[in-house]
């Protein structure tokens, strides 16, 4: 299975601030979860911390195999897969229709050594948020395949945009 990452980085490519997401972009949020849940039965690997970030009332991502990775044995619930390696993460995924990684830095640092990993959804977000977290570097071999129209919510500009090799 493919991995796709998922992820929004600012111009210093910072992705986190105090455990949260630095911005509040509704747009940028209605596209995570429209490509994220896709027809269905799609997985979510996520690490414990970004797992830890999403509000309850939020979790797990509805509609959608929620894995989350961690070394400690922690029970997250009804229907969450606990995983203890990348290779796990992706055999609780197999089976099902796509697998993408949402986060945070340190699943995305594994995501992009894997021999799987095929495309990196990045919306682009203007401005630099004083993050603590950053993305880290994508292959020497990927390339911006696509690139979206400037979109705005709330005086903050962004772009989707997807990298492949
Ligand atoms: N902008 C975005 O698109 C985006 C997306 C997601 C997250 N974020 C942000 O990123 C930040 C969190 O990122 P982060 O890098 O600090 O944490 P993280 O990647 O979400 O989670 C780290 C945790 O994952 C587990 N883990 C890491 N490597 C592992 C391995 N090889 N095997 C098993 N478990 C492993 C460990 O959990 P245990 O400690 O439980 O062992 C570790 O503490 C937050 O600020 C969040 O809001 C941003």
């Amino acid at each position: 299975m493919k991995l796709e990452l998922v992820v929004a980085a600012d111009e210093e490519r910072g992705i986190g601030k105090g455990g949260d997401l630095p911005w509040k972009l509704p747009g940028d949020m209605a596209f995570f979860r429209r490509l994220t849940t896709g027809d269905g039965d799609n997985a979510v690997i996520m690490g414990r911390k970004t797992w830890d970030s999403i509000p309850p009332r939020f979790r797990p991502l509805k509609k959608r195999r929620n894995i989350v990775l961690t070394r400690q044995d922690i029970d997250f619930g009804d229907g969450v897969i606990s995983a203890s390696s990348l290779d796990e993460a992706l055999a609780a995924a197999e089976g099902g229709h796509r697998c993408f990684v949402i986060g945070g830095a340190e699943i995305y640092r594994l995501a992009l050594a894997h021999p799987h990993v095929g495309v990196v959804h990045l919306t682009e977000v203007e401005g630099a948020f004083g993050c603590d977290t950053f993305l880290p570097a994508f292959p020497a071999c990927f390339a911006c395949v696509e690139r979206g129209d400037r979109q705005e919510d709330d005086g903050t500009g962004y772009r989707f945009t997807r990298w492949a090799s």
